[in-house]
């Protein structure tokens, strides 16, 4: 529709109609059946607000959104049709990684042409909308959405959510591809304590130097939506906060799309303690720019009454029915209502073989080999595929929840479990042995274990499962043993004080160890756990994190060297829970080891190290290289000139391989503290067996700035570090200087 039509349509629509707009509702209120009661009841909207609604939350299946749109139509007065938006975080019916595990490829490229894949699933059955990506800076693994982020560092999760954008957004003017939500925003990740829901805060510097560049890194790529966080910034929760959502995200941003809640944002204005009713509610969030109002009646049943009263102007409300109808106007649904959604087109692309090939392959860069010692003078890994007597172990080893919390629409029965996998590459069924449950106790889960794969209902004993998998590993050469998290003790809600393995984990894998075997162990969790305990019972450890729909057949391929593995790290793993938050981009302190303080009298721990078990950035790769010959074009650089750093990476071995090169910079001496390091740069370099390449970096005056000491966005003259290596604990370094 030309715009100028679209104003008009504006025109002719009453203020219940353009407060409508800016109301979302779930499917079930939708639902024919639920006339007087049900979720229109529960949450206080009337069959009139339902008429008017602005967009639906969360229904997908192309003839459920068509029955949807043509009810909704048939009693539209101005007949503006629905949006369907959803929660296609990582995947649809196929599933990728899950994003932490995305990010260790190292490979944004990939991300973009995988999330294009996943638009295409999704839009062809209905969806228009994304709440997706998730970018939050997470660096406090007690956190459980740390598996639907691309992990600690700034600059890796502003390539991650700008080519995830790309990926979703891509062909939207052609009818194509969704619409993407970046959330949340801003700063979630940083919730004190770990602890879901909990407060952030934080000084403006660090919040604008370490949080909000991903975000910006989205809306810089076009992101046609953002979502508030449910989180408080500065003391004011983000959903009524004006500095953030009106100064920082459209004066400073020029961000002009629409901005939605997270789930009963809103509402949860009146439990923060800022608002003293939904009506109060309501005037806050309209005035901080907020469009939508997800899943609860705040503003369907206030905003009307707020102009009434002279509380609040009308203009509010048409800035925000704009941006919403301009949004509907993007996607095309003035002149197609359903986008072209059809259960036909939706089965023709569904978990499409290439779907899930591209799963697969990336897998093979997602997951992270941690561990890989001698075991009788050869490297644990790569298994043989003749020869070794080989059994499979575990709760995750003939399992298909491997997925991860958010992958609510994945297509399950495309799924083959590491079992079905290694059934395959080896033509027979290993030996196999479930070993224990993923936990002995699941009652935290409460109402959720519906949704829980496994579980209790094993009639065996722990005794009994344990002396089974004794039985069948006593027969045998090697133990793939297959352990982890529940899976839903990450995702959102699935915060933990105790990141550790269980116990009676570690306990079976002591066991196994003690028979005298050699013990592999893949891992399947949302988060970096901690495993010192686990370190000294097995000779390697490959973490496969939720790998997604081919994850049992991407496990294999890495177990038996069809895949030489080339993860790295995008999230620090501890030695302890207690070490959290941990990061690699620490600042120095006034006491750092090797300073002028010794001793006790230094930053750091009675009981445990500064430094985590596996840093940023590091991974392990069947071939051995190194790199050598660090040197920079120039030893001073000049705004607008570029330095270039070069590198050379020999690859030491008789495999090919492929390594993430990472290059960091410090800045030696700023008006605020800088952090020892930061990665500006990574490259994943190729290599065949014997060959030497060189690898370079280009370094800019841009890539230097920061929020200086009177709160300016720049750099400083002076003097720098370059550090190129392998991960974030690099030494090598070369110096410069910044003029001018
Ligand atoms: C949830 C999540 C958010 C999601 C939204 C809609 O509470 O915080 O990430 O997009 O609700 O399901």
């Amino acid at each position: 529709m030309k715009e100028d039509d679209l104003r008009a349509l504006m025109g002719q629509m009453t203020l219940a109609e353009k407060v409508g707009q800016l109301v979302q509702l779930d499917g079930g209120c939708f639902g024919a059946s639920d006339v007087a009661t049900g979720p229109r009841a529960k949450l206080g909207v009337t069959q009139a607000d339902v008429d008017v609604c602005g967009s639906v939350l969360n229904v997908l299946g192309a003839d459920e959104v068509r029955r949807i749109q043509d009810a909704y139509l048939e009693r539209s007065r101005l007949k503006v049709p629905l949006p369907f938006m959803a929660d296609i975080i990582y995947g649809y019916q196929t599933c990728y990684p899950i994003p932490l595990a995305q990010a260790c490829s190292f490979d944004t490229d990939r991300v973009r042409d995988n999330y294009a894949l996943v638009a295409e699933e999704a839009a062809a059955d209905g969806c228009m909308v994304t709440f997706s990506p998730a970018v939050d800076v997470a660096r406090d693994a007690r956190w459980g959405r740390v598996m639907e982020m691309p992990g600690e560092d700034p600059y890796l999760s502003a390539r991650f959510a700008a080519a995830a954008v790309e990926g979703f957004q891509g062909g939207l003017d052609e009818g194509r591809g969704m619409a993407a939500c970046v959330k949340h925003f801003a700063g979630y990740g940083a919730v004190e304590g770990g602890r879901e829901y909990n407060t952030v805060d934080m000084s403006e510097r660090r919040f604008r130097q370490d949080y909000l560049s991903p975000y910006k890194a989205a809306v810089d790529a076009g992101a046609r939506l953002v979502m508030t966080s449910f989180n408080t910034v500065d003391m004011v929760p983000a959903t009524a906060n004006e500095w953030l959502m009106r100064d920082v995200l459209r004066d400073e941003w020029g961000f002009d799309g629409v901005v939605i809640t997270d789930y009963a944002a809103i509402h949860e204005l009146v439990f923060h303690g800022v608002a003293a009713d939904d009506r109060e509610a309501a005037l806050l969030a309209i005035r901080a720019g907020v469009d939508i109002d997800m899943k609860t009646s705040c503003y369907a049943a206030n905003l009307a009454g707020l102009v009434a009263e002279g509380l609040l102007d009308e203009a509010a409300i048409e800035e925000g029915c704009w941006r919403v109808l301009l949004l509907k106007n993007e996607l095309g649904l003035f002149e197609d209502p359903y986008r072209g959604c059809s259960a036909e087109r939706a089965a023709a692309v569904a978990c499409t073989p290439d779907r899930i090939s591209s799963v697969r392959e990336m897998c093979a860069e997602s997951l992270v080999l941690l561990e890989n010692k001698d075991v009788d003078g050869s490297p644990a890994l790569p298994l043989a595929k003749v020869g070794e007597r080989l059994a499979l172990v575990g709760p995750y080893a003939d399992s298909q929840d491997i997925v991860g919390m958010w992958a609510i629409h994945a297509d399950r029965s495309h799924s083959r479990s590491v079992r079905e996998a290694m059934a395959a590459v080896l033509g027979h069924d290993p030996a196999y042995a479930k070993g224990c449950e993923t936990l002995l106790d699941v009652s935290f889960l409460g109402s959720f274990a519906k949704f829980a794969g496994g579980g209790s209902e094993d009639p065996r004993t722990p005794e009994e499962l344990e002396a089974e998998a004794l039985a069948v590993a006593a027969g045998v050469d090697t133990v793939v043993l297959c352990l982890g998290e529940h899976m839903l003790q990450s995702g959102e809600a699935g915060a933990r004080t105790d990141i550790r393995l269980p116990d009676h984990q570690v306990a079976l894998a002591a066991k196994i160890k003690a028979l005298g075997k050699k013990v592999v162990a893949v891992l399947f969790n949302g988060r970096p756990l901690v495993l010192t305990d686990l370190l000294p019972h097995v000779d390697a450890i490959l973490e496969a994190w939720y790998p997604g729909t081919a994850g049992g057949d991407a496990v294999c391929d890495i177990l038996f060297g069809d895949v030489n593995p080339s993860g790295r790290l995008a999230m620090s793993f501890p030695e302890t829970s207690g070490q959290m938050p941990l990061y690699y981009a620490q600042f120095s302190t006034g006491r750092p080891k090797g300073g002028s303080h010794e001793g006790r009298f230094v930053t750091g721990y009675l009981d445990a190290p500064n430094e985590g078990l596996y840093p940023f950035g590091y991974g392990l790769s069947y071939h051995s290289a190194r790199l050598t010959g660090l040197r920079l074009s120039a030893d001073t650089l000049r705004p607008g000139e570029t330095l270039r750093a070069t590198v050379t990476l020999s690859n030491d071995s008789d495999i090919a391989g492929t390594d993430v090169v990472q290059l960091y910079v410090r800045d030696l001496v700023g008006s605020v503290v800088r952090p020892i390091k930061e990665l500006r740069g990574y490259q994943r370099v190729a290599t065949r067996p014997g060959e030497r390449v060189e690898v370079s970096f280009d370094i800019t005056e841009e890539m230097l700035r920061f929020w200086r000491r009177d709160m300016t966005y720049g750099s400083e003259p002076g003097a720098f570090q370059v550090m190129v290596g392998f991960n974030s604990q690099t030494t090598a370094s070369v110096d410069f200087e910044l003029v001018g």
